[in-house]
């Protein structure tokens, strides 16, 4: 009880702002903010542990034994993965934007909310796939069968439809509603899921005398997350500013809008301009001079050293045991004014 009226007030502060006409939240964004707002390890009460559920999510959550670990999993790898990847942008995956005012990557629309919804979803849909290859999750495991005439095609894949589809159902795709704000952000979730597709690959295996492939057996499968987020980011730089029509209003989409968005189906969309990042990258560590040009938004920066223990002069010692020193360097390191 009590870490549920914690949550629903950090929801009115942290993103009042995509509440519908009847002043309600659908799930897909209640999901996606808590995934990314929260970032620590709490178990919240209910079968889903990793959020508070909604009554659908709670059924969901019951009917998988074991959904409740992997969608703790996919929280804390979407996170990782996103901290990684911009930790030398001017956005570094952090949930506030500007101290000053406290606004939210989730006050409104902006390009960096588009991309959330697509990691959230690419997330959970890679998590569920390779759950259902590895056998925690019994509802899916080997879906992914394929025979044909002339291979025995056998074996499990990373089941990527079960994903897709566990995932658009947790996040309750057919509640989420059809005015305008629904219709982008499901667009946003489906081009996280489709990064995902488009990272299976068919690993096929051939037994058979001396490889002579009489009986093959092909598997699809996903390479690390991590791999995917080169596309998403890609997705991020490429996301499309759209009008919002009648935000304070109604949500209504007008057909105009619908066309038009039906023609840029394949990018991130949002509807906000990103705040001013500048004013928060001073102490910002660069990655290197090149690139504190952008990140310390031509402030200029500070040449500091610092030691950095390093493994040195390993040997092969009595056949099999590497053995080395430690050694410590000095290495710059730049840090934006
Ligand atoms: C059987 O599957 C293999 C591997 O996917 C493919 O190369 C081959 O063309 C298929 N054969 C037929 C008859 O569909
Ligand atoms: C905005 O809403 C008003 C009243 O709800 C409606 O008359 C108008 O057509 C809407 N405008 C757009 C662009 O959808
Ligand atoms: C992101 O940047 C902010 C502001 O400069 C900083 O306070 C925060 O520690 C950074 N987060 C990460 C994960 O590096």
């Amino acid at each position: 009880m009590f870490a549920s009226v914690i949550t629903v007030l950090v929801y009115f502060t942290v993103s009042s702002f995509a509440t519908n006409v009847e002043g309600y939240k659908p799930v897909i964004q209640k999901t996606v903010e808590a995934f990314f707002i929260d970032r620590s390890d709490t178990i919240y009460p209910g079968p889903c542990e990793v959020l508070i559920p909604s009554i659908r999510q709670s059924k969901i959550c019951k009917r998988h034994p074991g959904l409740s670990n992997i969608l703790q999993l996919a929280k804390n790898q979407a996170i990782t993965a996103c901290e990684d990847t911009f930790q030398y942008d001017r956005w570094n995956c952090s949930l506030v934007y500007n101290q000053k005012r406290r606004r939210s990557v989730f006050n409104k629309i902006y390009r960096e909310t588009a991309f959330i919804y697509a990691l959230v979803a690419a997330s959970i849909t890679h998590a569920v796939a390779k759950a259902c290859s590895s056998g925690d999750l019994e509802r899916c495991s080997c879906m992914g069968t394929l025979r044909n005439s002339s291979w025995q095609i056998r074996g499990c894949g990373d089941d990527f439809k079960y994903g897709k589809k566990l995932t658009k159902n947790f996040l309750d795709f057919k509640h989420a509603g059809t005015d305008q704000i629904a219709e982008m952000l499901k667009q946003d979730v489906n081009i996280g899921i489709d990064v995902i597709g488009e990272q299976l690959k068919e690993v096929c295996k051939c037994h058979g005398f001396s490889g002579s492939c009489t009986t093959k057996t092909c598997w699809k499968k996903l390479g690390p997350f991590s791999s995917a987020m080169g596309l998403l980011k890609k997705h991020y730089h490429h996301a499309i500013k759209t009008k919002l029509m009648n935000y304070t209003t109604k949500r209504a989409i007008a057909p105009k809008v619908r066309r038009k968005m039906e023609s840029v189906k394949k990018n991130l969309l949002y509807f906000q301009k990103t705040p001013n990042l500048c004013v928060r990258t001073k102490g910002r560590v660069c990655k290197d001079r090149h690139n504190c040009v952008t990140l310390c938004c031509g402030r200029g920066y500070e040449v500091q050293q610092r030691s950095v223990k390093r493994r040195c002069r390993c040997k092969m010692v009595d056949c099999c045991v590497v053995k080395c020193d430690t050694c410590v360097e000095e290495t710059d390191y730049f840090v934006c004014k």
